[in-house]
């Protein structure tokens, strides 16, 4: 059973964030409070989006705001993605792998469709950050990191970090 107010910040290497996420059936109480608490929890840590599996929660459901700020953040359910326009690399981060950020490609366009909490489905057009930001969070409902698009080269200077996050999560008290 699901308790929305439980959830915190997950992180790699756990394993709901390689697996992919459930489409949601019925949008109810519950999806609400977890929705509210996945805004909570980008705020707290800063981001501009954030994905269900992030919450440890195995939904297709994500939150982003253009500016990181709470009153510009939305809800998106059981999104749809179809990106567009050139691929450009840009320095990205993720709070699921703090202090790595790389160079990812990604198109520079993208439209969204997605369901809202009241149930309405809806098409948003997005560029530029937002859109990247949209593919992130995409990604992460199909089980996919920053580090899963990693050249080899990146792999490498990565390799360091990722095994001290690895530590981290076998021994969450050192
Ligand atoms: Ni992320």
């Amino acid at each position: 059973m699901l308790d929305p107010e439980k959830c915190c910040m997950t992180r790699f290497p756990a394993p709901v964030l390689a697996e992919r996420a459930q489409p949601i059936e019925t949008i109810d109480e519950t999806i609400r409070r977890l929705a509210a608490r996945m805004i909570d929890l980008m705020i707290e840590f800063k981001g501009v989006g954030l994905a269900g599996p992030q919450a440890g929660v195995n939904l297709r459901i994500f939150v982003a705001s253009p500016d990181g700020t709470r009153e510009n953040t939305k809800v998106y359910i059981n999104p749809e993605i179809e990106p567009s326009g050139p691929l450009e690399a840009v320095e990205e981060g993720c709070l699921s792998l703090p202090g790595l950020y790389a160079k990812i490609r990604r198109n520079t366009q993208c439209t969204v469709t997605a369901t809202d909490l009241d149930g309405n489905r809806f098409t948003e057009s997005a560029e530029g950050l937002l859109a990247r930001a949209f593919q992130h969070e995409f990604d992460h409902l199909e089980g996919k990191l920053i580090k899963d698009r990693f050249s080899r080269i990146q792999q490498i200077a990565a390799r360091h970090r990722l095994r001290e996050l690895m530590e981290e999560y076998e021994n969450p008290s050192s």
